[in-house]
């Protein structure tokens, strides 16, 4: 009994020692702000549009909006946009200080629409934009958005809208000059709310100085008739968003948190301020665009729990619908919200990419598998594990170096002693067709014969304190500078960094890893920055910006790769911290997760949250960060993870070495398969990386799924194929194989010749996997170019249709204005489905004219179906061909 029970308490301590240390992070409770806003009561808005304000212009319409408690007096701007999307602002009309608007999220180019007042009255405005309609009501406002007849947003339709106005300090009231918004002390409302933290807010020994006071912004926003919300990553939680009548709000503040834990809704590393509902009819999404700490409340209606007039949707008296009632609240800034009305899913990250951007179509080697470990210890470490990978045939194409390959984490160094021969170690990894990637951080080490801190201190380029000082933060070397992203020279400073002159030891084959860019700060508040510290760059606090800080850096690191070529060759950056339009120039991964079963489980859901919010380029560290792997849940990780966008293993530093070889042959033969198995999908996974580029343009539309009902294919089986599949069968049976579906209707292009890296199958010849669905018919695209430069953006470039209909299989150019010299051909053709043996097949193109070809077929199960397998087609991908089945 007595060991029983010493080993329950070891295993409850175990447990405590790897949770996240929820003490270091605030609680709603313990943010000030956070309080205000959930304790606005519902259908008590004081907010009203004044409708003989109201003016139209060319771009939209504008209003004043009073809060009749304190007659504070608001902008509301509303802009219906191109592609059915629409902007509502609203601001003070006459803050004492200009307020912060975000400028780093949105893409240049963003378009008006067309749209017309049909209906002015004391009761409020209706704007008409193509098919959608908002409807302003003006007391209490309100803002309903309709999709054709259907309303499927409303703004402050319970009432939560509540907007703090810069106001002068108590006791510190300074007449206003002439044009200035009035003195305010404290109006009567906040005369009665919690006043603790107005002015000055603690935690933990931190004292933010808060020099401007209240300053938050928040509004209720409702998804009508929806049952489910997704996006604001990055959390590590269920796809489907959960209530939060019963927890935390989900909170986005990019911090650094040690040993984060599954199923809840604090804040992890980086913010998309984006959500996304999904109903039969619509899928409708929201980006709420502000750099500041938000969080958002989560609350389903109607609740059985709650009298349901408290919605105030619905006078008549009526039922009111399903709907999902979110609650976002932002410490600044102002609110400026976009909805983006559909209705398919695929329109909504269309119309999202047109405010911030597609992802630029990676380097193909990035697709590729990538190992890493804090720390590959020097040059003859990272030499064995890459010529063990070849020993092993294993493919791989990046080795990665963490902080300790540096001169004493001063990054754009090496160390010496352990790497003192970069250009001799990444020439070993380019023979084999591998890349490099080298860690830069955020922060720099305060040491003056540190070139990189001397230059950026002697032209004042790091962030301040609140008093003006050279911020000195804590991190990985010691007494830290960050540098002021913010400042367009700081940007300039630190992208020219990257020349190959300036960052020795680094090649045109050395690509970066953007870490602790949260900014993790160890001895800051919240283990990040102070928020009252000061950005010269746009004289702002650190507040106003802090998710967009970490974007900001790696923003200039891509344009420092681009810089390094002559803005020839594609960069590849990944980054732990991210913001909206991270998706322009990083992939993301979701940190330090942990070898447990949980976090292989949770790192699906986190990935699809980044993916359906914009960032497509995302993986999970394979294997866990912290921890030690047992074999079963290693290999399953390899698996899994082969189907997610970005391949990595990566370890901490006091982890047991996990290079795939040091375990049982069993289990490096799944790997082995595994890792074959994301190579031999390259060609896929690539042309869906060009298709997501292209999402801006409507090209998209080509890839709508077919209509008939979808079939799919096992199309590498498990060993013992079950009749049931289910998510705990596929993670507690270790099979040496992953269950691979493929949908009928899809025609899925391959290169079956793995080799040791992807750069070495360029011109290797295509596979075509074609799955029938009921009709017999199948569609898909492939995508092919020089795989590493932005010549495909001067036309160099294939991009192919392939149909499958009534036995004919047709390849075409989708986009005649490209054209690319590829030796590549067609080796092989499988279609999955067919009712029987063919009797003949030939192949027509213009170099080959009509030949017959060789086939053999399998009869198949129900859910493996019959397989016919064409031998070398023989046409190259360049020309137009067909293959006829009879
Ligand atoms: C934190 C990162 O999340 C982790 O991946 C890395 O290994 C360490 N920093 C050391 O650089």
């Amino acid at each position: 009994m007595a060991t029983l029970c010493r080993s329950v308490a070891l295993a409850v301590l175990l447990t405590l020692v790897s949770a996240v240390d929820r003490g270091n992070f605030k609680s709603c409770q313990q943010s000030s702000f956070c309080r205000r806003h959930r304790a606005v009561k519902p259908g008590e808005s004081p907010y009203a549009l004044l409708t003989d304000t109201v003016t139209v212009n060319d771009a939209g319409l504008v209003g004043d909006v009073i809060n009749e408690n304190n007659r504070i007096v608001f902008t509301l701007e509303i802009y219906p946009l191109k592609d059915s999307t629409v902007r509502i602002k609203i601001n003070e009309k006459n803050p004492i200080k200009p307020r912060f608007e975000d400028p780093y999220a949105l893409v240049k180019d963003i378009h008006g629409e067309s749209f017309e007042v049909v209906d002015q009255s004391a009761q409020g405005v209706t704007v008409k934009f193509g098919s959608h309609r908002a409807v302003v009501n003006a007391k209490p406002l309100k803002i309903d958005i309709y999709n054709g007849d259907d309303l499927v947003v409303s703004t402050n339709a319970r009432g939560l809208l509540k907007f703090e106005h810069y106001r002068n300090k108590p006791g510190n009231e300074e007449q206003p000059a002439e044009g200035e918004g009035e003195p305010n002390a404290l109006p009567a409302e906040d005369q009665e709310e919690d006043k603790d933290g107005l002015w000055e807010e603690s935690f933990k020994g931190h004292t933010d100085s808060k020099p401007l006071g209240p300053a938050s912004v928040g509004m209720d926003i409702s998804f009508v008739n929806s049952k489910h919300v997704y996006g604001i990553p990055e959390h590590a939680d269920s796809f489907s968003l959960r209530e939060t009548t019963s927890t935390d709000p989900y909170r986005l503040y990019n911090l650094d948190v040690f040993e984060y834990e599954v199923d809840n809704p604090m804040a992890l590393y980086g913010s998309v301020p984006v959500m996304l509902s999904q109903t039969a009819r619509h899928t409708t999404a929201v980006f709420w665009h502000n750099s500041a700490e938000t969080w958002i409340d989560i609350k389903k209606l109607p609740d059985s729990n709650v009298v349901s007039s408290i919605t105030g949707f619905f006078s008549s008296g009526e039922t009111d619908p399903p709907q999902v009632s979110t609650h976002w609240f932002s410490e600044s800034g102002i609110i400026d919200v976009f909805v983006m009305l559909g209705p398919k899913p695929m329109d909504v990250f269309r119309q999202y990419a047109g405010l911030t951007g597609t992802q630029n179509l990676p380097p193909l080697f990035s697709l590729g598998y990538h190992q890493c470990r804090w720390n590959y210890n020097d040059e003859e470490d990272v030499r064995q594990v890459h010529e063990n990978f070849d020993k092993h045939d294993l493919p791989l194409d990046v080795m990665w170096l963490d902080i300790e390959h540096t001169d004493g984490k001063r990054y754009f160094t090496w160390d010496h002693y352990k790497f003192p021969n970069p250009l001799e170690m990444t020439a070993n990894l380019t023979a084999r067709g591998r890349k490099l990637v080298t860690i830069i951080d955020v922060h720099f080490k305060r040491d003056s014969n540190y070139f990189f801190y001397k230059e950026v201190h002697d032209r004042d380029l790091f962030v301040h304190t609140k008093d003006g000082n050279e911020f000195d933060g804590w991190c990985w070397p010691g007494s830290s500078s960050y540098i002021d992203m913010t400042n367009p020279d700081a940007r300039e400073h630190y992208s020219d960094t990257y020349r190959l002159d300036r960052y020795k030891g680094s090649t045109l084959d050395t690509f970066t890893w953007n870490d602790m860019n949260e900014p993790s700060v160890f001895n800051g508040p919240e283990i990040t920055m102070p928020k009252d510290n000061l950005h010269p760059g746009i004289g702002v606090e650190h507040r106003e910006v802090h998710n967009a800080y970490g974007m900001l850096f790696h923003e200039s690191t891509y344009e420092g790769q681009l810089k390094r070529s002559d803005r020839r060759l594609r960069p590849f950056i990944l980054t732990r911290a991210f913001y909206a339009g991270t998706q322009r120039s990083a992939a993301v991964w979701t940190g330090d997760n942990t070898a447990e079963w949980s976090h292989l489980r949770i790192s699906q859901p986190m990935l699809l949250s980044l993916s359906v919010t914009g960032i497509t380029h995302v993986g999970a560290d394979v294997g866990g960060f912290f921890g030690n792997p047992d074999i079963n849940l290693l290999a399953r990780w390899y698996q899994a993870a082969a189907f997610q966008p970005f391949y990595r293993a990566h370890a901490h530093l006091d982890t047991k070495r996990r290079e795939p070889w040091l375990f049982d042959t069993e289990t490096l033969r799944i790997v082995r398969k595994s890792l074959r198995q994301r190579y031999q999908h390259l060609p896929l996974w690539y042309s869906l990386f060009y298709e997501n580029e292209l999402t801006a343009p409507s090209q998209r539309a080509k890839r709508e799924p077919p209509c008939s009902a979808p079939r799919f294919y096992v199309t590498s089986p498990p060993s013992e194929p079950p009749n049931f599949l289910n998510d705990e069968m596929i993670i507690s049976t270790l099979s040496p194989q992953i269950p691979v579906f493929q949908r009928g209707g899809a025609i899925i292009p391959r290169k079956d010749r793995v080799r040791r890296a992807s750069t070495l199958m360029r011109e290797d010849p295509y596979t075509l996997v074609i799955a029938l669905d009921s009709d017999g018919k199948a569609q898909g695209t492939l995508y092919i170019d020089d795989e590493h430069t932005f010549d495909y953006r001067q036309g160099k470039f294939l991009y192919l249709a392939f149909s499958y209909e009534a036995g004919v299989l047709t390849s075409k150019k989708i986009d005649p204005n490209g054209s690319y010299d590829t030796a590549s051909w067609l080796e092989r053709v499988i279609v999955i489905g067919l009712p029987k043996q063919a009797t003949k097949v030939s192949v027509n193109s213009a170099t080959v004219g009509t030949r017959d070809l060789e086939s053999t077929f399998e009869s198949g199960s129900a859910t493996q179906g019959s397989q016919l397998t064409i031998r070398k087609p023989g046409v190259s991908m360049q020309e137009d061909f067909t293959i006829t089945i009879r």
